[in-house]
């Protein structure tokens, strides 16, 4: 059964930090796979509030960090569905930094993530479908297809495919 459609504002979710020294590097930098971690929790909440399903991360798209962030900075991640396919959905992560003392904020990643519904056997199970109001939600979901096409493209590309 398919659930009933909800609005992307009704999963959007923002998390926020502040980066101790214990997920430093020795620089005093935020290390990469903290921010992925943080990234990878703020999708599938985002995910989770929009399915109310368990969920298994399917694909994590290219990530880049344009600036670091450092001790003592806040990070803040915002979550957002942007497409809802058949049994999975895409959503996306920006991270952001922002100087407690000055509040100066800038965008340190943007995230693509796609989650797969499953329940409790493994089964995949029908997503809720997002309502696509605006033209920029129109827009947005758009964009998501084709980054699906080329990860499926990229997936079948990969020579573990079908291998034991
Ligand atoms: C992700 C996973 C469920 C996909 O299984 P599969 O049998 O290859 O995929 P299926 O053919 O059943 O497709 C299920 C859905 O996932 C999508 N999908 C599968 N692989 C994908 C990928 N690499 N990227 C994007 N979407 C993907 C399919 O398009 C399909 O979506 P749709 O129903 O909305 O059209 C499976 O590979 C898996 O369990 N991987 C491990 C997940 C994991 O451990 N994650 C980390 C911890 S949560």
């Amino acid at each position: 059964m398919i659930p009933p459609p909800k609005r992307a504002s009704e999963s959007q979710t923002e998390m926020v930090q502040v980066v101790l020294p214990n997920d430093a590097n020795p620089l005093g930098y935020i290390l990469g796979g903290t921010v992925m971690h943080l990234i990878d929790i703020a999708g599938a909440i985002a995910s989770h509030r929009h399915t109310r399903t368990l969920l298994v991360t399917a694909a994590v798209d290219d990530l880049q960090f344009l600036h670091s962030i450092k001790v003592g900075d806040l990070i803040i991640l915002k979550a957002r569905v942007t497409c809802v396919f058949t049994t999975s959905l895409e959503v996306q992560v920006d991270v952001f930094s922002e100087e407690t003392l000055t509040g100066r904020r800038r965008l340190t990643s943007r995230a693509y993530l796609t989650f797969v519904a499953i329940d409790k056997s493994g089964a995949r199970v029908p997503v809720a479908p997002l309502i696509v109001e605006t033209d920029e939600e129109r827009r947005i979901c758009e964009e998501a297809h084709a980054r699906r096409a080329q990860r499926l493209r990229k997936k079948l590309e990969n020579p573990s495919v079908g291998s034991p």
